[in-house]
């Protein structure tokens, strides 16, 4: 992969995407060997935003590769909260560390903050438009559970504000993979996603009831209605608590069917879900170490090929 900032899932050939799952492929095999790869380098995690799985995932993940982190806290205990640009912010961080983690409110601002550095920024969320970390980790369990290629998938939730969506659809279009959309008429795909689908000659159908393609899926991706985005609360109450499922929806599903989530869930999936063969999304979670520590990995690596003038 040569990437220096990772911000959009759109920058992901299928060679950048199979580089970075075999890599995590590989220390899931021996996490041992990786230990000091690492050493002597340092993380900045900067998350203006809540982050329970991403932010302690990073964090693991540059330890176990013998590193470390620096956490800029939460948004009221730092300068943020005294009126400091995001830009002055990344700057600061910058000298601190050899690469960052940006997860922001707004869309577009991992892409702003690279104009402000130079070691490698990976975006871990910028409001509603991507999330290319987390569908890397989709991508290793999609792999892992039902392969890549010659399979339907549907994604279903909030289409419309859910980033993971919008990093994975585009993801998704360099593999050989059916997309369903399925969401309430109001929580359909943004048109700029939509058209880079349709550009990329996906095969995409879109639908407002799960019933009718769930019995084709190898892979049903739900997602959480995005409350914090929504402009105003009424529209979210109109579609909150639509799109759950439970085990009597899967019975109509493929015995082979893996149901995955990006987390955190609210309502979407019910508890007894958990107990059946289709549930894989704790274990989608816990593989964000493991590919978390590969990209890491893979651009550090790049970084310090840049500086030493290496072989490109
Ligand atoms: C997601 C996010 O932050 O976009 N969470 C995560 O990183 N696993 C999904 C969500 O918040 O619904």
């Amino acid at each position: 992969m040569r990437q220096d900032h990772l911000i959009s899932a759109t920058q992901l050939s299928r060679a950048d995407i199979e580089a970075v799952l075999d890599r995590a492929a590989e220390i899931d095999a021996d996490p041992g060997a990786w230990e000091g790869r690492r050493r002597g380098e340092i993380l900045g995690l900067c998350f203006f935003e809540p982050s329970t799985r991403t932010r302690m995932s990073f964090d693991t993940a540059m330890k176990r590769l013998g590193g470390q982190t620096i956490d800029m806290g939460s948004v009221e205990s730092s300068s943020v909260k005294k009126g400091e640009t995001l830009a002055d912010t990344m700057r600061v961080v910058e000298g601190y560390a050899d690469a960052l983690v940006l997860r922001h409110p707004l869309e577009g601002s991992a892409k702003m903050a690279t104009e402000f550095v130079d070691v490698p920024l990976v975006n871990a969320g910028d409001g509603a438009g991507q999330h290319p970390t987390q569908t890397l980790l989709d991508l290793y369990t999609m792999r892992e559970n039902a392969g890549l290629d010659d399979v339907t998938v549907g994604i279903m939730g909030d289409l419309k504000y859910g980033r993971t969506v919008h990093s994975l659809a585009s993801a998704l279009t360099n593999f050989d993979i059916r997309q369903h959309f399925v969401s309430p008429e109001s929580l359909q795909l943004p048109r700029s996603v939509r058209y880079d689908l349709h550009e990329s000659g996906a095969q995409v159908r879109e639908h407002t009831e799960l019933g009718e393609v769930l019995p084709d899926l190898d892979v049903l991706y739900v997602t959480r209605i995005q409350r914090e985005r929504f402009p105003d609360e009424n529209e979210y109450l109109k579609v909150a608590g639509e799109y759950q499922i439970d085990t009597d929806d899967l019975e109509a599903a493929k015995d082979s069917l893996t149901v995955m989530h990006p987390l955190p869930r609210v309502d979407e999936i019910a508890p007894e879900v958990d107990e059946t063969t289709h549930a894989k999304y704790f274990e989608q979670a816990h593989n964000g170490v493991p590919v978390r520590m590969a990209l890491l990995d893979m651009l550090l690596e790049n970084a310090q090929t840049d500086t030493t003038g290496g072989d490109e």
